[in-house]
């Protein structure tokens, strides 16, 4: 994810903010650069690559003021080009920006009309233009007169020449202030700023920030200065890399609404306006990954199904490179977050050599795959650090969501009311995910139904047959226990032979859906074999509270949706086991995060 960090005071910035972005490297990036005050007049220097290539580009500054950006490409590929800084046309002002402008396109559009020359192809770069147009002396009410033209999510920091301030802004893009003597710090990550002091502000929603050396100055959404007291920061600089938590997989989890918020926002309008899959003439759609990209896709068989009323086929992705192609689909969907996945980037190449249009999924914008393909659809929940992918995952789901609803509304079989009402509980299921971590501790405290099992069985039907071979791969991830997951309808032609007091089963019923009746069925049956279950559910579902011996409840949902809420329910579950276990849940035994190798 994008790192933003600004320093005004006594010491050369270029020192501080180098030194900033490299405690914000972990957080991944593909460029950097810096931009700072100089003699009257801004510099500003940027490259793609690691920071060692920005430290080398870097002449002798001696400005006490700037802003730097190490930058993960979501809107524009890698390159010098779309790094951050971008200038004013009038090169006065620098800005840096984390977050998505969901209006850009529009906003270019009129600026452009208006003489701006743009030499970006970011979101980004519009804010510095529409800076320049409401500068008139005051950098923090330029901000806060540009923000108010802006649809989508940012924290941002700006310079001009003329003085010592920073100007900032967020929303729903973290963004805190460091507090020094005769100095002040600004980074998207406390991280950034341990070094040089624990005394910090938080910036909030809606707030616009005036930072000098000498003093902060917080203004909320209607221009009021507000007050507040410093937070003193106890986390050691490795604690706070976690913002906190005590593993990147729980951070992971925790951002899991806004990995969906965030793909759903860079990808509704091109759902809508058909910027994706312009062409829909195929009659069938092939689905190809590895892993648990691979669940993924098989959520998305259900979905096209379901909502697009395509016939849609599945194959694992080191198996379709070497198969014979006797039942190929047109469209071939290939999908992978990092974009890197060896086996996933040979399907790819061999979809098209057999003449099939291709259309990548991916996290990672600029990775291989994006070159391979015709298309690319990305999904924007941020670099994952955990090497078991959680909030990956679930924007691969919304993904699959979406490309369902595209390819049903330019099919005709949705009509556009319903497709504005899919898009619509797509939105919501960010809340859903939110409401299952509000209640957290309730899974914490259930997974000790767990933790001491050799062998666990993961059940679930239809839709939420995936969702359990998922949970079952991230348990035996992270907590190396055995785990299968099972069409339950299967369990009596084989599994059942297995289960005894020793063995858990986890079962997901959602009630509404035309499978619940026989999900209680396949329950009571595990039960009879004397197995603890874990039923999960949506609250209020008296039936499965009688059945199991404990409940993980969800929000109440659409069946259809529910592998969103029920997977982060199970995500954390798998953390929890893997925590009591003292298992490595960050870097499992034997597992890499992209396997670039057959
Ligand atoms: C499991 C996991 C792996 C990946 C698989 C494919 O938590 O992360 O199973 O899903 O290696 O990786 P990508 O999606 O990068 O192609």
């Amino acid at each position: 994810m994008c790192g933003i960090i600004g320093y005004s005071g006594h010491r050369p910035a270029v020192e501080v903010l180098m030194d900033g972005l490299k405690r914000l490297e972990y957080r991944g990036y593909d460029s950097a650069g810096v931009a700072m005050v100089e003699n009257g007049h801004l510099e500003m220097v940027k490259r793609q690559g690691e920071l060692e290539v920005l430290r080398r580009a870097l002449p002798r500054f001696e400005g006490r003021t700037g802003v730097g950006h190490t930058r993960w490409a979501t809107c524009g590929r890698p390159s010098d080009r779309n790094a951050h800084p971008f200038i004013s046309c009038d090169g006065k002002l620098a800005v840096v920006h984390n977050g998505i402008i969901e209006n850009y396109a529009t906003l270019r559009g009129e600026l452009e009309s208006r003489g701006h020359r743009f030499t970006s192809d970011t979101d980004t770069e519009v804010l510095v233009h529409l800076l320049e147009e409401h500068y008139r002396g005051d950098l923090r009410q330029a901000l806060a007169d540009t923000v108010r033209g802006i649809e989508g999510t940012y924290a941002i920091a700006a310079i001009h020449e003329k003085g010592e301030e920073i100007a900032a802004a967020r929303k729903e893009n973290p963004l805190v202030i460091g507090l020094g003597v005769k100095e002040n710090f600004l980074a998207s990550d406390v991280t950034a700023l341990l070094s040089y002091t624990n005394k910090v502000l938080y910036v909030m929603d809606g707030e616009t920030v005036s930072l000098t050396p000498d003093k902060v100055s917080l203004f909320n959404a209607e221009g009021t200065m507000v007050g507040r007291e410093p937070s003193l920061v106890t986390w050691s600089a490795e604690d706070a890399q976690k913002g906190g938590f005590e593993h990147f997989m729980l951070k992971e989890i925790f951002e899991g609404p806004n990995a969906i918020h965030n793909t759903l926002l860079g990808s509704l309008d091109m759902i809508e306006n058909g910027e994706v899959l312009p062409r829909t003439d195929f009659q069938a759609v092939k689905l190809v990954a590895c892993g648990s990209s691979f669940h993924a896709a098989m959520v998305g068989k259900y979905a096209m199904e379901d909502i697009a009323r395509v016939p849609t086929t599945l194959e694992l992705a080191s198996e379709y490179r070497y198969s014979l192609g006797a039942r190929e689909a047109p469209l071939v969907i290939l999908i992978t977050q990092s974009g890197e996945t060896a086996d996933t980037l040979a399907a790819a190449r061999e979809a098209r050599r057999r003449g099939c249009r291709t259309l990548a999924v991916t996290n990672v914008v600029g990775s291989t795959i994006t070159r391979e393909v015709d298309e690319v659809l990305y999904t924007k929940a941020g670099p994952e650090i955990g090497v078991a992918a959680t909030k990956t995952f679930l924007s691969q789901l919304l993904a699959m969501y979406l490309l369902a609803i595209r390819i049903g509304y330019a099919k005709g079989t949705l009509s556009h009311d319903s497709m504005r009402g899919a898009l619509y509980s797509l939105r919501q299921s960010s809340n859903m995910v939110q409401s299952v971590l509000n209640h957290i501790h309730d899974i914490e405290e259930a997974s000790h139904m767990i933790d001491r099992a050799e062998h666990c069985f993961f059940i679930g039907r239809n839709i939420n047959y995936p969702t359990m071979l998922e949970a079952a791969l991230k348990l035996k991830e992270v907590s190396y226990i055995h785990a299968e997951g099972f069409a339950a309808g299967e369990l009596k032609h084989g599994p059942l032979a297995l289960l005894d007091d020793s063995t858990p089963v986890i079962a997901v019923a959602i009630k509404g859906d035309h499978t619940y009746e026989k999900m209680l069925a396949n329950i009571s049956e595990v039960a009879a074999r004397d197995s603890p279950v874990l039923g999960v559910g949506c609250e209020g579902d008296t039936e499965l509270t009688r059945l199991c011996e404990q409940v993980i409840y969800i929000p109440k949902v659409r069946p259809l949706l529910s592998p969103i809420p029920v997977t982060v329910a199970l995500q954390a579950l798998a953390y929890f086991v893997a925590k009591r276990r003292n298992c490595s849940i960050d870097k499992p035994k034997n597992l890499a995060k992209s396997v670039t190798v057959e």
